[in-house]
Protein backbone atom coordinates (compact mmCIF):
# COMPACT_ATOMS: atom_id res chain seq x y z
CA UNK A 1 0.00 0.00 0.00
CA UNK A 2 1.29 3.08 -0.85
CA UNK A 3 2.85 5.56 2.08
CA UNK A 4 -0.21 7.79 1.88
CA UNK A 5 -2.77 5.43 2.25
CA UNK A 6 -1.61 4.12 5.49
CA UNK A 7 -0.51 7.63 6.80
CA UNK A 8 -4.15 8.77 6.09
CA UNK A 9 -5.43 5.66 7.98
CA UNK A 10 -3.03 7.30 10.59
CA UNK A 11 -4.12 10.79 10.47
CA UNK A 12 -7.61 9.87 10.64
CA UNK A 13 -7.67 7.74 13.53
CA UNK A 14 -5.94 11.45 15.36
CA UNK A 15 -8.67 13.12 14.26
CA UNK A 16 -11.69 10.69 15.61
CA UNK A 17 -9.65 10.41 18.76
CA UNK A 18 -9.85 14.30 19.07
CA UNK A 19 -13.31 14.99 18.01
CA UNK A 20 -12.07 16.77 14.50
CA UNK A 21 -13.27 14.38 12.22
CA UNK A 22 -15.57 16.11 9.55
CA UNK A 23 -18.39 13.75 7.92
CA UNK A 24 -20.68 14.14 5.20
CA UNK A 25 -24.78 14.64 5.60
CA UNK A 26 -26.73 13.87 2.48
CA UNK A 27 -30.01 15.19 2.33
CA UNK A 28 -32.83 13.47 0.41
CA UNK A 29 -35.32 16.89 0.08
CA UNK A 30 -34.74 20.34 -1.24
CA UNK A 31 -33.37 22.67 1.39
CA UNK A 32 -36.13 24.34 3.61
CA UNK A 33 -36.54 24.32 7.10
CA UNK A 34 -38.14 20.15 7.06
CA UNK A 35 -35.77 18.28 5.79
CA UNK A 36 -35.13 14.46 5.89
CA UNK A 37 -31.67 12.54 5.51
CA UNK A 38 -31.94 8.71 5.00
CA UNK A 39 -35.86 8.64 5.63
CA UNK A 40 -35.43 10.68 8.94
CA UNK A 41 -37.08 14.27 9.40
CA UNK A 42 -35.44 16.72 11.03
CA UNK A 43 -36.55 20.82 11.47
CA UNK A 44 -33.35 22.24 10.19
CA UNK A 45 -31.91 25.10 11.63
CA UNK A 46 -28.46 25.57 9.98
CA UNK A 47 -28.58 26.45 6.63
CA UNK A 48 -27.63 29.90 4.92
CA UNK A 49 -30.89 30.63 2.84
CA UNK A 50 -32.46 33.34 5.47
CA UNK A 51 -34.92 34.25 2.96
CA UNK A 52 -36.27 30.47 2.21
CA UNK A 53 -36.02 31.30 -1.73
CA UNK A 54 -33.92 28.09 -2.37
CA UNK A 55 -36.66 25.98 -3.07
CA UNK A 56 -38.62 29.04 -3.89
CA UNK A 57 -41.11 28.55 -6.78
CA UNK A 58 -39.88 31.76 -9.22
CA UNK A 59 -36.72 30.74 -9.31
CA UNK A 60 -37.11 27.00 -10.18
CA UNK A 61 -38.71 28.34 -13.24
CA UNK A 62 -35.98 31.18 -13.71
CA UNK A 63 -33.33 28.47 -13.58
CA UNK A 64 -35.13 26.49 -15.78
CA UNK A 65 -36.24 29.43 -18.26
CA UNK A 66 -32.57 30.48 -18.02
CA UNK A 67 -31.19 26.46 -19.14
CA UNK A 68 -34.06 27.07 -22.06
CA UNK A 69 -33.16 29.98 -23.29
CA UNK A 70 -28.87 30.12 -22.90
CA UNK A 71 -28.24 26.38 -21.93
CA UNK A 72 -26.38 24.61 -19.30
CA UNK A 73 -23.31 25.56 -19.59
CA UNK A 74 -20.95 28.53 -20.45
CA UNK A 75 -18.67 26.59 -22.08
CA UNK A 76 -15.38 28.37 -21.43
CA UNK A 77 -14.03 30.67 -19.20
CA UNK A 78 -14.94 34.25 -18.83
CA UNK A 79 -11.87 36.12 -21.06
CA UNK A 80 -12.11 33.27 -23.40
CA UNK A 81 -15.62 32.38 -24.75
CA UNK A 82 -17.89 31.54 -21.79
CA UNK A 83 -18.94 35.52 -21.13
CA UNK A 84 -22.20 35.60 -22.08
CA UNK A 85 -24.41 38.69 -22.53
CA UNK A 86 -26.72 37.56 -19.44
CA UNK A 87 -23.50 38.08 -17.17
CA UNK A 88 -23.18 41.85 -18.35
CA UNK A 89 -26.79 41.90 -17.55
CA UNK A 90 -26.37 40.54 -14.11
CA UNK A 91 -23.20 41.83 -13.58
CA UNK A 92 -24.59 45.77 -14.48
CA UNK A 93 -27.37 44.56 -12.19
CA UNK A 94 -25.18 43.83 -9.23
CA UNK A 95 -23.29 46.72 -9.60
CA UNK A 96 -26.87 48.77 -9.13
CA UNK A 97 -27.19 47.40 -5.99
CA UNK A 98 -24.15 49.05 -4.56
CA UNK A 99 -24.18 52.15 -6.86
CA UNK A 100 -25.25 54.22 -3.41
CA UNK A 101 -22.27 52.95 -1.60
CA UNK A 102 -18.97 52.73 -4.06
CA UNK A 103 -18.80 55.37 -6.49
CA UNK A 104 -18.07 54.20 -10.70
CA UNK A 105 -19.53 50.98 -8.97
CA UNK A 106 -18.95 48.17 -11.41
CA UNK A 107 -19.21 44.00 -10.57
CA UNK A 108 -18.05 41.31 -11.39
CA UNK A 109 -19.45 37.84 -10.96
CA UNK A 110 -17.48 34.28 -9.77
CA UNK A 111 -18.74 30.75 -9.12
CA UNK A 112 -18.63 30.94 -5.54
CA UNK A 113 -17.69 33.38 -2.85
CA UNK A 114 -14.42 31.40 -2.19
CA UNK A 115 -13.22 31.99 -5.21
CA UNK A 116 -14.16 36.35 -5.29
CA UNK A 117 -12.23 36.13 -1.74
CA UNK A 118 -9.43 34.61 -3.02
CA UNK A 119 -9.30 36.46 -6.41
CA UNK A 120 -10.05 40.19 -5.01
CA UNK A 121 -6.78 39.74 -2.25
CA UNK A 122 -4.34 37.80 -4.89
CA UNK A 123 -4.74 40.61 -7.47
CA UNK A 124 -5.10 43.42 -5.17
CA UNK A 125 -1.42 42.41 -3.04
CA UNK A 126 0.16 43.06 -6.69
CA UNK A 127 -0.95 46.66 -6.57
CA UNK A 128 2.60 49.01 -6.43
CA UNK A 129 5.54 47.73 -4.83
CA UNK A 130 4.60 47.11 -1.35
CA UNK A 131 1.31 45.77 -0.20
CA UNK A 132 0.34 45.23 3.75
CA UNK A 133 -2.97 43.16 4.55
CA UNK A 134 -4.86 43.85 7.74
CA UNK A 135 -6.93 41.05 8.51
CA UNK A 136 -9.77 40.62 11.28
CA UNK A 137 -8.98 37.77 13.37
CA UNK A 138 -12.52 36.04 13.00
CA UNK A 139 -12.22 36.15 9.43
CA UNK A 140 -13.71 33.39 7.34
CA UNK A 141 -11.62 30.30 5.50
CA UNK A 142 -11.50 32.16 2.11
CA UNK A 143 -10.03 35.41 3.21
CA UNK A 144 -7.46 34.14 5.18
CA UNK A 145 -6.46 31.48 2.22
CA UNK A 146 -6.42 34.61 0.01
CA UNK A 147 -4.01 36.13 2.11
CA UNK A 148 -2.06 32.71 2.30
CA UNK A 149 -1.68 32.71 -1.95
CA UNK A 150 -1.13 36.12 -2.03
CA UNK A 151 1.79 35.89 0.34
CA UNK A 152 2.80 32.72 -1.74
CA UNK A 153 2.88 35.20 -4.78
CA UNK A 154 4.42 38.04 -3.93
CA UNK A 155 6.24 39.88 -1.04
CA UNK A 156 3.47 41.36 1.62
CA UNK A 157 2.94 42.16 5.29
CA UNK A 158 0.32 40.66 7.07
CA UNK A 159 -1.19 41.64 10.35
CA UNK A 160 -3.91 40.01 12.41
CA UNK A 161 -6.07 42.08 14.23
CA UNK A 162 -8.38 40.88 17.11
CA UNK A 163 -12.40 40.96 16.67
CA UNK A 164 -13.11 44.70 17.31
CA UNK A 165 -9.33 46.10 18.20
CA UNK A 166 -9.93 49.34 16.18
CA UNK A 167 -6.85 50.70 18.35
CA UNK A 168 -4.57 47.83 17.55
CA UNK A 169 -5.35 47.89 13.98
CA UNK A 170 -4.78 51.75 14.08
CA UNK A 171 -1.34 51.70 16.31
CA UNK A 172 0.31 49.27 13.25
CA UNK A 173 -1.29 51.14 10.19
CA UNK A 174 -0.30 54.45 11.47
CA UNK A 175 3.30 53.13 11.45
CA UNK A 176 2.82 51.57 8.02
CA UNK A 177 4.96 52.78 5.19
CA UNK A 178 3.30 50.42 2.07
CA UNK A 179 2.11 52.28 -0.57
CA UNK A 180 -0.88 49.73 -0.68
CA UNK A 181 -2.88 49.01 2.31
CA UNK A 182 -5.47 46.75 2.42
CA UNK A 183 -8.14 46.10 5.38
CA UNK A 184 -10.16 42.65 5.17
CA UNK A 185 -12.80 41.92 7.15
CA UNK A 186 -16.21 39.79 6.79
CA UNK A 187 -19.20 42.45 7.04
CA UNK A 188 -21.54 39.56 9.34
CA UNK A 189 -18.85 37.70 11.21
CA UNK A 190 -20.10 33.97 9.78
CA UNK A 191 -19.22 32.38 12.79
CA UNK A 192 -20.10 35.15 15.41
CA UNK A 193 -23.10 36.52 13.57
CA UNK A 194 -21.66 39.85 14.91
CA UNK A 195 -21.46 42.57 12.64
CA UNK A 196 -18.30 44.40 11.42
CA UNK A 197 -17.79 47.96 12.89
CA UNK A 198 -17.57 49.22 9.24
CA UNK A 199 -18.05 52.32 9.38
CA UNK A 200 -15.19 52.87 11.94
CA UNK A 201 -12.45 50.67 9.58
CA UNK A 202 -13.10 53.15 6.51
CA UNK A 203 -12.20 55.77 8.58
CA UNK A 204 -8.92 54.42 9.72
CA UNK A 205 -9.09 53.45 5.62
CA UNK A 206 -9.42 57.09 5.00
CA UNK A 207 -6.55 58.23 7.45
CA UNK A 208 -4.55 55.73 6.52
CA UNK A 209 -4.89 55.39 2.75
CA UNK A 210 -6.17 51.91 2.54
CA UNK A 211 -8.41 49.87 0.99
CA UNK A 212 -11.47 48.06 2.77
CA UNK A 213 -12.62 44.85 1.86
CA UNK A 214 -15.85 43.63 3.10
CA UNK A 215 -17.24 40.04 2.49
CA UNK A 216 -20.86 40.24 2.96
CA UNK A 217 -21.91 36.97 2.21
CA UNK A 218 -23.94 36.99 5.02
CA UNK A 219 -25.33 40.60 4.25
CA UNK A 220 -26.33 40.37 0.97
CA UNK A 221 -30.05 39.85 0.82
CA UNK A 222 -30.86 40.22 4.84
CA UNK A 223 -29.29 43.54 5.39
CA UNK A 224 -30.51 47.09 4.17
CA UNK A 225 -33.74 48.16 2.92
CA UNK A 226 -33.64 46.70 -0.51
CA UNK A 227 -30.93 43.71 0.93
CA UNK A 228 -28.31 45.22 -0.65
CA UNK A 229 -26.13 44.65 2.30
CA UNK A 230 -24.08 45.89 5.01
CA UNK A 231 -23.27 48.97 2.76
CA UNK A 232 -26.90 49.85 2.39
CA UNK A 233 -27.39 49.14 5.88
CA UNK A 234 -24.94 51.51 7.48
CA UNK A 235 -25.10 54.13 4.73
CA UNK A 236 -21.81 54.19 3.83
CA UNK A 237 -20.02 55.45 1.19
CA UNK A 238 -16.50 55.23 -0.99
CA UNK A 239 -14.19 53.84 -3.58
CA UNK A 240 -11.92 52.91 -1.52
CA UNK A 241 -14.62 49.37 -0.35
CA UNK A 242 -14.29 46.03 -2.29
CA UNK A 243 -17.17 44.94 -1.63
CA UNK A 244 -18.28 40.74 -1.95
CA UNK A 245 -21.73 39.68 -1.74
CA UNK A 246 -22.49 35.65 -1.92
CA UNK A 247 -25.64 34.31 -3.82
CA UNK A 248 -25.33 31.36 -2.36
CA UNK A 249 -26.72 31.93 0.86
CA UNK A 250 -30.48 34.70 1.17
CA UNK A 251 -30.40 34.99 -2.77
CA UNK A 252 -31.18 31.19 -2.61
CA UNK A 253 -28.88 30.18 -5.86
CA UNK A 254 -25.31 30.30 -5.80
CA UNK A 255 -22.15 32.42 -7.28
CA UNK A 256 -20.71 35.50 -6.06
CA UNK A 257 -19.78 39.07 -7.04
CA UNK A 258 -17.32 41.24 -6.59
CA UNK A 259 -18.10 44.91 -6.45
CA UNK A 260 -15.89 48.13 -6.67
CA UNK A 261 -14.80 51.01 -8.55
CA UNK A 262 -14.25 50.38 -12.13
CA UNK A 263 -10.70 50.46 -12.00
CA UNK A 264 -10.25 47.85 -9.47
CA UNK A 265 -12.38 45.49 -11.60
CA UNK A 266 -10.40 46.29 -14.54
CA UNK A 267 -7.16 45.20 -12.54
CA UNK A 268 -8.95 42.19 -11.24
CA UNK A 269 -9.48 40.88 -15.24
CA UNK A 270 -6.27 41.50 -15.32
CA UNK A 271 -5.15 39.82 -12.42
CA UNK A 272 -7.55 37.50 -10.86
CA UNK A 273 -6.53 33.95 -11.50
CA UNK A 274 -9.32 32.19 -10.03
CA UNK A 275 -11.21 34.14 -12.38
CA UNK A 276 -9.35 34.13 -15.44
CA UNK A 277 -8.83 29.81 -15.30
CA UNK A 278 -11.39 28.39 -13.96
CA UNK A 279 -15.06 28.07 -16.51
CA UNK A 280 -17.16 30.85 -16.07
CA UNK A 281 -20.57 29.36 -14.33
CA UNK A 282 -23.38 28.70 -16.47
CA UNK A 283 -25.71 31.68 -18.15
CA UNK A 284 -29.03 30.44 -16.65
CA UNK A 285 -27.36 30.86 -13.19
CA UNK A 286 -27.03 34.33 -13.94
CA UNK A 287 -30.64 34.46 -15.11
CA UNK A 288 -31.73 32.85 -12.03
CA UNK A 289 -29.76 35.19 -10.15
CA UNK A 290 -31.35 38.14 -12.18
CA UNK A 291 -34.78 36.58 -10.51
CA UNK A 292 -33.18 36.20 -6.99
CA UNK A 293 -32.43 39.98 -6.76
CA UNK A 294 -35.75 41.33 -8.07
CA UNK A 295 -37.31 39.28 -5.35
CA UNK A 296 -34.94 40.68 -2.93
CA UNK A 297 -35.29 44.08 -3.80
CA UNK A 298 -39.06 43.72 -4.04
CA UNK A 299 -41.94 43.60 -1.87
CA UNK A 300 -41.51 40.10 -1.14
CA UNK A 301 -38.14 40.49 -0.13
CA UNK A 302 -38.84 43.19 2.60
CA UNK A 303 -41.79 41.10 3.51
CA UNK A 304 -39.29 38.10 4.07
CA UNK A 305 -36.20 40.38 6.18
CA UNK A 306 -39.13 41.30 8.15
CA UNK A 307 -40.30 37.86 9.52
CA UNK A 308 -36.76 36.87 9.52
CA UNK A 309 -35.91 39.63 12.12
CA UNK A 310 -38.97 38.51 14.21
CA UNK A 311 -37.79 35.61 13.56
CA UNK A 312 -34.18 36.44 15.27
CA UNK A 313 -36.86 38.83 17.93
CA UNK A 314 -38.64 35.53 19.14
CA UNK A 315 -35.29 32.87 18.95
CA UNK A 316 -33.50 35.75 21.56
CA UNK A 317 -36.39 36.46 23.82
CA UNK A 318 -37.02 32.30 24.08
CA UNK A 319 -33.66 31.39 24.55
CA UNK A 320 -31.47 32.32 27.77
CA UNK A 321 -28.93 29.61 29.38
CA UNK A 322 -27.04 29.35 32.00
CA UNK A 323 -24.77 26.38 30.77
CA UNK A 324 -23.82 27.45 27.21
CA UNK A 325 -23.05 30.94 25.84
CA UNK A 326 -25.46 32.30 23.82
CA UNK A 327 -23.20 34.96 21.36
CA UNK A 328 -24.71 38.78 21.21
CA UNK A 329 -25.86 38.58 17.91
CA UNK A 330 -28.32 40.92 16.01
CA UNK A 331 -28.60 39.00 12.88
CA UNK A 332 -29.97 35.01 11.65
CA UNK A 333 -26.23 33.34 13.11
CA UNK A 334 -26.99 32.93 16.66
CA UNK A 335 -24.41 30.36 18.27
CA UNK A 336 -24.68 29.05 21.08
CA UNK A 337 -20.82 28.58 22.77
CA UNK A 338 -20.69 25.27 24.62
CA UNK A 339 -16.70 25.02 25.22
CA UNK A 340 -15.38 21.44 24.36
CA UNK A 341 -15.11 19.55 21.11
CA UNK A 342 -17.10 16.88 23.04
CA UNK A 343 -19.99 18.83 24.55
CA UNK A 344 -20.54 20.15 21.21
CA UNK A 345 -21.06 16.95 19.82
CA UNK A 346 -23.17 15.62 22.68
CA UNK A 347 -25.75 18.17 21.77
CA UNK A 348 -25.37 18.12 18.32
CA UNK A 349 -26.07 14.38 18.84
CA UNK A 350 -29.09 14.78 21.32
CA UNK A 351 -30.56 17.55 19.17
CA UNK A 352 -30.65 15.14 16.15
CA UNK A 353 -32.04 12.52 18.00
CA UNK A 354 -34.81 15.04 19.21
CA UNK A 355 -35.59 15.82 15.37
CA UNK A 356 -33.15 19.47 14.70
CA UNK A 357 -30.37 19.47 12.96
CA UNK A 358 -27.88 22.03 14.58
CA UNK A 359 -23.82 20.69 13.69
CA UNK A 360 -21.23 21.09 16.08
CA UNK A 361 -18.37 23.94 15.06
CA UNK A 362 -15.19 23.07 16.05
CA UNK A 363 -11.48 24.09 15.88
CA UNK A 364 -10.04 25.37 12.83
CA UNK A 365 -13.40 26.76 12.25
CA UNK A 366 -13.75 28.42 15.55
CA UNK A 367 -10.75 29.16 18.15
CA UNK A 368 -9.79 25.90 20.36
CA UNK A 369 -12.42 25.57 23.67
CA UNK A 370 -14.74 27.47 21.81
CA UNK A 371 -16.83 24.51 20.03
CA UNK A 372 -20.42 25.87 19.29
CA UNK A 373 -23.60 25.50 17.88
CA UNK A 374 -24.05 27.61 14.78
CA UNK A 375 -27.76 27.82 14.85
CA UNK A 376 -28.87 29.79 11.92
CA UNK A 377 -32.45 31.28 11.09
CA UNK A 378 -34.72 31.58 8.30
CA UNK A 379 -37.60 33.61 7.16
CA UNK A 380 -38.94 30.43 6.60
CA UNK A 381 -39.42 29.24 9.81
CA UNK A 382 -42.78 29.29 11.96
CA UNK A 383 -43.13 30.59 15.37
CA UNK A 384 -44.09 27.34 16.23
CA UNK A 385 -40.75 25.73 15.05
CA UNK A 386 -38.45 28.58 16.77
CA UNK A 387 -40.58 27.90 19.83
CA UNK A 388 -39.96 24.47 20.14
CA UNK A 389 -36.54 24.37 19.57
CA UNK A 390 -36.11 26.91 22.85
CA UNK A 391 -37.61 24.54 25.08
CA UNK A 392 -35.93 21.36 23.90
CA UNK A 393 -32.78 23.17 24.36
CA UNK A 394 -33.86 24.77 27.77
CA UNK A 395 -34.62 20.81 28.70
CA UNK A 396 -31.22 20.15 27.31
CA UNK A 397 -29.79 22.33 29.31
CA UNK A 398 -30.76 20.37 32.45
CA UNK A 399 -31.27 17.21 31.42
CA UNK A 400 -27.63 16.86 29.69
CA UNK A 401 -24.72 15.66 31.50
CA UNK A 402 -21.78 17.54 32.07
CA UNK A 403 -19.16 16.28 29.61
C1 LIG B 1 -18.06 34.88 5.32
C2 LIG B 1 -18.04 33.94 4.15
N1 LIG B 1 -17.36 34.30 3.05
C3 LIG B 1 -17.30 33.49 1.98
C4 LIG B 1 -17.94 32.28 1.97
C5 LIG B 1 -17.80 31.41 0.77
O1 LIG B 1 -18.87 31.62 -0.09
P1 LIG B 1 -19.30 30.46 -1.10
O2 LIG B 1 -20.03 29.46 -0.27
O3 LIG B 1 -20.14 31.15 -2.10
O4 LIG B 1 -18.03 29.91 -1.66
C6 LIG B 1 -18.66 31.87 3.10
C7 LIG B 1 -19.39 30.61 3.21
O5 LIG B 1 -19.51 29.74 2.50
C8 LIG B 1 -18.71 32.72 4.21
O6 LIG B 1 -19.37 32.36 5.32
Amino acid sequence: MPFALNQIDAELVTLDRELLRRSIRSVDTPCGTEIQIGGKSLLAFCSNDYLGLANHPELIAALSEGAKRFGTGSGASHLISGHHAIHDELEAKLALTQAGAIPHARALFFSTGYLANISAITALSLIGEKTSIYSAALNHASLIDGIRLAKAQTSIEVHVFNHHHLAELEEVLSHDTAPNKLIVTDGVFSMDGDLAPVQELLRLANQYDALLMIDDAHGFGVLGKHGYGILEDQTICSDRIIYIGTLGKAAGLNGAFVCAHEKIIAWLIQKARPYIYSTASSPALAFAVLRSIALIEGNLGQELRARLQANITLWKKGSTFNRWNRLKSDTAIQPIVVGSNETALQLARALDQLGYWIPAIRPPTVPKGMARLRMTLSAAHTTEQIQGLCKVLSDLETSLPKS
